[in-house]
């Protein structure tokens, strides 16, 4: 087991109702607030006056409009001048990911004089950020629960994973109720992105049987629930076993003294939504099972062959790589089941820009220091393979 120095500050109020504690949580960070949201859910399930209810006493301001895949231009720029200009002491963000991301971008842009920009990019280090208080409306990212933020910048075709400590929520507000209208596809988008972020973690050097336990169980919690949640939207039980699995996500705790395995996954599926914006989710689900034969090996086989029989309950009497091709193959058919669309064609790319992202990934994720290097082109016989 390698070292770690582990910390979440993120405060989690886990439930139904919960958010009747939201006056007291936000007494603690002073009166005026920026209240960040996306493009109306949130009052169509009623939480917008919810919200406003809660908080008739404190100075609002609003940034609405935050678009999945959030941009820098317009919505990290125009939070940081809002920021700037009413002197905001806390954001609250009511939605998704892609609101709550765009909310840690745009609490380090507040407190920094240049351009944000700068900081997204890693060219400067954030010395401070707003606090970030959230309500999350959808079981996906994690993001909830972890110091990262992930941004697109259309100009450039960029879609940077912005990682800093001072990003962490202070208090997550977690109510699976809240979760009841999220559609199927974005249910199952959800579902896949949790599993894959569990995947990440997972196949990797060194892990131990702690850490696999805890991740095969989430990997099948994931799975279990999510097929509950797209059968009857309203479970509230598996909305909220899904809720918590997706939380633990990126934070780490996954995977505390294991090796690193670089992500290659949502190094590859950021060029996918950055070049398209399609759903991340979706992405990562097209991608995984393609990524998986690629790099199946000698050196990778026994790791495929723990997850086969762990997870999917494959025989393991069976030769090595027959196991390993069956949760493979279970992977992808259980993507499919939910109804993710599992080519790259049906999310509407084909092959003109694979070249192009294949060496914008190759340039800018490391991914030959992943656990299973990759070279451009092997990035490029990926995403091939993914059409
Ligand atoms: O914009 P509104 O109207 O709110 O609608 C949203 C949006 O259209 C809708 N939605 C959210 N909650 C709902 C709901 N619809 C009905 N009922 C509700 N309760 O769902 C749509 C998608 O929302 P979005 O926030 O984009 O989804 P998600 O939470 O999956 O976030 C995706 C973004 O997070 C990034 C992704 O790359 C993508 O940009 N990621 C962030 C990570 C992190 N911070 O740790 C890690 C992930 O790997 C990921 O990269
Ligand atoms: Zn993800």
């Amino acid at each position: 087991m390698h070292n770690f120095d582990y910390t979440t500050p993120t405060r989690l109020i886990f439930g139904k109702d919960c958010i009747s504690k939201l006056p007291e949580v936000m007494s603690g960070f002073g009166k005026k607030v920026l209240l960040t949201y996306g493009g109306g859910s949130i009052k169509k399930i009623g939480l917008y006056n919810k919200v406003r209810e809660l908080l008739s006493g404190y100075g609002i301001v609003e940034l609405s409009g935050i678009q999945p895949n959030p941009k820098y231009d317009p919505s990290v720029l125009d939070g940081v001048r809002l920021c700037k200009e009413h002197d905001i002491d806390v954001i609250l963000a009511v939605g998704g990911g892609s609101v709550l991301d765009c909310s840690k971008a745009i609490a380090a842009g507040a407190l920094y004089d240049g351009d944000p920009w700068d900081l997204i990019s890693y060219k400067v280090k954030a010395k401070a950020a707003l606090p970030i208080v959230d309500i999350i409306t959808l079981a996906a990212t994690g993001s909830e629960y972890d110091c990262g933020g992930v941004i697109s910048r259309t100009d450039t075709n960029d879609k940077i994973g912005y990682i800093d400590e001072h990003l962490y929520p202070a208090v997550s507000f977690l109510d699976p109720v809240y979760t009841f209208t999220v559609p199927k596809n974005q249910t199952a988008a959800g579902c896949a992105d949790a599993m894959n972020h569990i995947m990440e973690q997972y196949f990797c050097e060194d892990s131990s049987l702690l850490n696999d336990g805890f991740m095969e169980a989430g990997l099948k919690s994931l799975m279990v629930n999510a097929e509950k949640c797209i059968a009857d939207p309203e479970d509230y039980n598996a909305r909220a076993e899904m809720m918590l699995a997706c939380t633990y996500g990126c934070n780490g705790i996954y995977a505390l003294g294991n090796s690193q395995s670089c992500w290659p996954c949502h190094g590859m599926e950021h060029a996918l939504s950055a070049y398209y914006d399609i759903t991340h989710g979706e992405g990562l689900a097209i991608i995984t099972p393609r990524w998986m034969k690629h790099i199946l090996s000698a050196k990778t086989v026994d790791r495929f062959v723990k997850y086969g029989v762990n997870v999917f309950g494959i025989d393991s009497g069976l030769d090595r790589f027959d196991i390993a091709e069956k949760a493979i193959q279970a992977t992808y058919d259980f993507f499919l089941s939910i109804g993710i669309p599992m080519t790259l064609r049906e999310v509407g790319i084909d092959e003109s820009r694979i070249g192009e992202m294949a060496h914008h990934v190759a340039e800018n994720e490391g991914l030959e220091n992943a656990w299973a290097p990759l070279t451009e082109k092997d990035i490029a016989e990926i995403f091939t393979a993914s059409l």
